[in-house]
């Protein structure tokens, strides 16, 4: 399943739950939702988790322990502001300890020692054991982050077991070249483990950044320290727990939850990282890419903000064009590195486009994410929400029309209604900076040479979309485009082998796919002389 595309899976999984839950009772509950975004569930009495918080503590050397300090900080939930648990604040001396014993079990454990299958074996267990605990895992995702609990358990999950199964099916076919010489040698390489990866993740997906990261690390033989958003630090650890019991040795991978400017800073200029990978804002990217150049200079893979174009051709269906614009910028609330934030649409399809695109931002079903029938959860924290209504009020101001939406839902938690602008130019803010939030921005455009300098004059290249029927077009803007992805005519289809990143201001370096492999090992030439070429 999650090979397939996102949204097809996505929308199937709706309809199936939708249907599934349409029992009499439900029913009318759930007529009330779909309706209009204006009266959801987000007014009515949050829906209690179906699940426990087990761990809060760090995960150092295989063992959950306190910090160093003692501290500890609160994660919340978004539908409510309210306190989910109080999670052990990791800080310099917790990273200290945690890249201690990554360094141990690289340097003197099994666990580059092992061999390369036997370590495929566990990551593969792994697998198994997040498909059997996908429902506790998604129930603490969506309580932690806000996201629709459907997509957790249906797209998520399914897509983390499925990329630990792909490294661990590379874990054993990663090997080197012999090469011919212009001499008497015999010429090879050794493609080796780096040794202790650092790696820093954002809040909006935070399992499967986890494993985005983790899989290819681990299945070079790495050991790794991960420092997990501060948003919402539950699920990396309760997957680390279950890679342990899968059999991962102690210490070869170690969870410190806490902040940025301190647990962060100090894993990115740790002089015993070998490796950082790092996901989250343009901003904290340069910060960390300065950190690593000025502590040991270790190799730094990073994946950035976007602004990524979708444009939408005069010869585009438009009805499915309006469905994909709409789930390339909503999806996940909207807070997606890759969302399709500048919707560019040809100026003889722009009015009927916009027509259609308020009336399906109107239908969105937005509400506490663990209603079976929920597209939208709320924002994830008060900062992000103020954020994006300020960029709202900044639309508004610059001149934009707004089409429908630019309010808070509800007077609790973090919801904001789907949101639409049109007459959107490129002088706007809301045309420029990364919204992450649900808010749709509609650009005229009149031919293909102008959107393409359009889409392209931006400090970021993530990804982009095409709609066109035309073949033509397609394979030219695919080939114009300056971003790391071209979608044509669909969006957000990820799947492991598919390589993923940004050109420009949005990353250095691709994750996923046999792209992600070479981030996480050295290349050893090794020369001999041979003893006799005569001989050969
Ligand atoms: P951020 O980039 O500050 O945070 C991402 C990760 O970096 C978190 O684990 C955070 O603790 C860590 N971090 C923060 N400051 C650090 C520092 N000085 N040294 C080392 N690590 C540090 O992103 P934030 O503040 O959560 O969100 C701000 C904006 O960034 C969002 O509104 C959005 O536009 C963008 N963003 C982009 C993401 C993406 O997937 N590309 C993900 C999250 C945010
Ligand atoms: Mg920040």
């Amino acid at each position: 399943m999650a090979s397939q595309m996102i949204s097809s899976v996505f929308s199937r999984a709706l309809v199936s739950s939708t249907r599934s839950t349409l029992s009499q009772g439900r029913a009318c509950q759930l007529r009330r939702v779909v309706c209009r975004y204006s009266t959801t569930a987000a007014a009515e009495e949050p829906i209690t988790p179906p699940v426990k918080v087990k761990y809060t503590q760090l995960l150092i050397n295989g063992k959950f322990v306190d910090s160093a300090s003692g501290k500890k900080f609160k994660t919340n939930d978004p539908r409510t502001g309210n306190v989910i648990a109080e999670v052990a604040e990791g800080d310099v001396e917790d990273i200290n300890r945690a890249v201690a014993a990554a360094r141990k079990a690289f340097d003197e454990g099994p666990w580059p020692k092992m061999t390369a299958y036997q370590r495929s074996q566990i990551l593969l267990k792994f697998a198994d054991l997040l498909d059997q605990h996908t429902d506790e895992i998604a129930a603490l995702e969506t309580w932690d982050n806000g996201k629709p609990y459907e997509q957790a358990a249906k797209i998520e999950l399914p897509m983390c077991a499925r990329i630990m199964r792909y490294y661990a099916g590379w874990a054993d076919k990663i090997h080197g070249l012999t090469m011919p010489a212009d001499g008497p040698h015999h010429v090879q390489t050794l493609h080796e483990p780096i040794g202790v990866a650092g790696q820093i993740i954002p809040w909006n997906f935070p399992l499967l950044m986890f494993v985005w990261k983790i899989g290819p690390a681990l299945a070079c033989g790495n050991s790794v320290v991960m420092k997990t958003a501060e948003q919402t630090p539950l699920t990396a650890l309760y997957a680390a727990k279950l890679l342990h019991e899968a059999g991962l040795p102690d210490g070869v991978l170690n969870v410190v939850s806490g902040y940025g400017p301190t647990a962060g800073a100090a894993l990115a200029s740790h002089m015993d990282v070998d490796k950082l990978a790092f996901t989250g804002s343009t901003e904290t990217g340069k910060l960390v890419l300065e950190m690593a150049a000025k502590s040991n200079l270790k190799s730094v893979t990073l994946e950035l903000g976007g602004k990524s174009p979708f444009i939408v051709c005069k010869d585009a269906d438009i009805d499915k064009a309006v469905e994909l614009a709409h789930f390339a910028l909503f999806f996940n609330q909207g807070q997606c590195c890759c969302a399709g934030s500048r919707t560019y649409v040809h100026e003889s399809v722009y009015n009927e486009f916009v027509e259609k695109a308020k009336a399906r931002a109107i239908k969105r079903v937005v509400g506490d994410p663990f209603r079976k029938d929920i597209e939208q959860g709320p924002q994830i924290d008060s900062e992000q929400f103020e954020k994006v209504m300020q960029y709202i009020r900044s639309g508004i101001e610059s001149g934009a029309k707004l089409e429908t939406g630019g309010e808070q839902l509800g007077s609790k938690g973090f919801y904001i209604q789907p949101t639409v602008f049109s007459n959107v130019n490129e002088d706007m803010l809301i045309a420029k900076d990364e919204i992450f939030g649900p808010v749709q921005s509609i650009l005229k455009f009149k031919d293909l040479g102008e959107v393409v300098r359009r889409a392209n004059a931006s400090p970021y290249g993530l990804a982009a979309g095409v709609f066109t029927q035309d073949i033509d077009t397609a394979n030219t803007l695919a080939r114009a485009l300056r971003v790391g992805t071209v979608w044509v005519n669909c969006f957000d289809v990820f799947d492991a082998g598919i390589p993923f990143g940004g050109y420009k201001m949005s990353g250095q370096g691709r994750e996923k796919g046999i792209y992600s492999l070479m981030n996480y090992l050295q290349v050893k030439a090794v020369v001999t002389p041979l003893k006799d070429p005569a001989w050969l």
